[in-house]
């Protein structure tokens, strides 16, 4: 899969790029890009990209792997990559798919899938990581950069190795949908706080997290003592109550 990486200068956005070609490609494909100029996040949010980080995106025709376990995998080789470099930091996934150093957002997921008549036909994997970044007004949540925890500038196509390589030790492997999912599940350190959720259509709810069900939805646990359960989808804005 390391050998089927393409890399742009500059593009719109790496899931554009895997979105074009996954018409006249069959076989699975990475795309990297120094900028991208139409980045974008989950929730139809912009995904500032400056040139120093990392955008990569998959093209994936996941056979063997549910759909929801693409998402799993693809934080996890991030989780597990930053593990590898710096494991005496706090490293965990805030639900749904956010890695977290000390707290401090590192790296967003997106997934975007294709259907016909409800088949999947291919599914876009996107990985951003802040990487040779320092200071960046333009992010308006509390964020952590690879350079800001060493102070040493890395190689961005070197890094997109090794995640993709990890990506795919996980993607191809024995390892069970059920096993990546306990795993992704037991790096998430959202379980058990205070949060409060601004959900899709503007409703608020908050709540103590009781659990992550085998869904990979969240368990909320209301004041009123009501067990509720949110999938990602449904989730506009999530605050960790302090
Ligand atoms: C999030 O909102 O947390 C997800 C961010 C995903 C950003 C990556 S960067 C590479 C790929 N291209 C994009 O336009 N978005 C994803």
């Amino acid at each position: 899969m390391v050998n089927n990486m393409l890399w742009f200068e500059k593009c719109d956005s790496t899931m554009d790029i895997c979105h074009r070609f996954s018409s006249i490609c069959d076989r699975e494909l990475i795309i990297g890009s120094s900028i991208q100029i139409e980045g974008r996040g989950t929730k139809n949010r912009g995904w500032v990209s400056p040139p120093g980080n990392l955008y990569l995106s998959y093209l994936l025709y996941p056979k063997h792997r549910k759909i929801h376990t693409i998402h799993m995998i693809g934080t996890l080789s991030v989780l597990k990559f930053l593990e590898q470099k710096f494991g005496s930091h706090n490293i965990s996934i805030k639900w749904p798919n956010d890695v977290m150093v000390d707290e401090k957002k590192i790296c967003g997921v997106l997934q975007e899938n294709v259907f016909k008549n409800s088949q999947l036909i291919y599914s876009v994997l996107g990985i951003g990581l802040n990487v040779n970044m320092q200071i960046n007004s333009e992010i308006d949540v509390p964020y952590n950069s690879v350079q800001l925890i060493t102070n040493k500038t890395e190689d961005i196509k070197n890094l997109a190795k090794d995640i993709t390589y990890i990506f795919h030790e996980y993607y191809m492997s024995g390892i069970s949908d059920v096993e990546i999912m306990n795993i992704w599940r037991n790096n998430i350190d959202t379980i058990g706080k205070k949060i409060k959720l601004i959900l899709l259509d503007e409703e608020i709810i908050s709540g103590k997290v009781k659990d992550i069900d085998l869904n990979g939805d969240l368990v909320l646990n209301l004041s009123n003592n009501k067990l509720i359960t949110i999938k990602a989808g449904m989730v506009k804005e999530m605050k960790i109550s302090k």
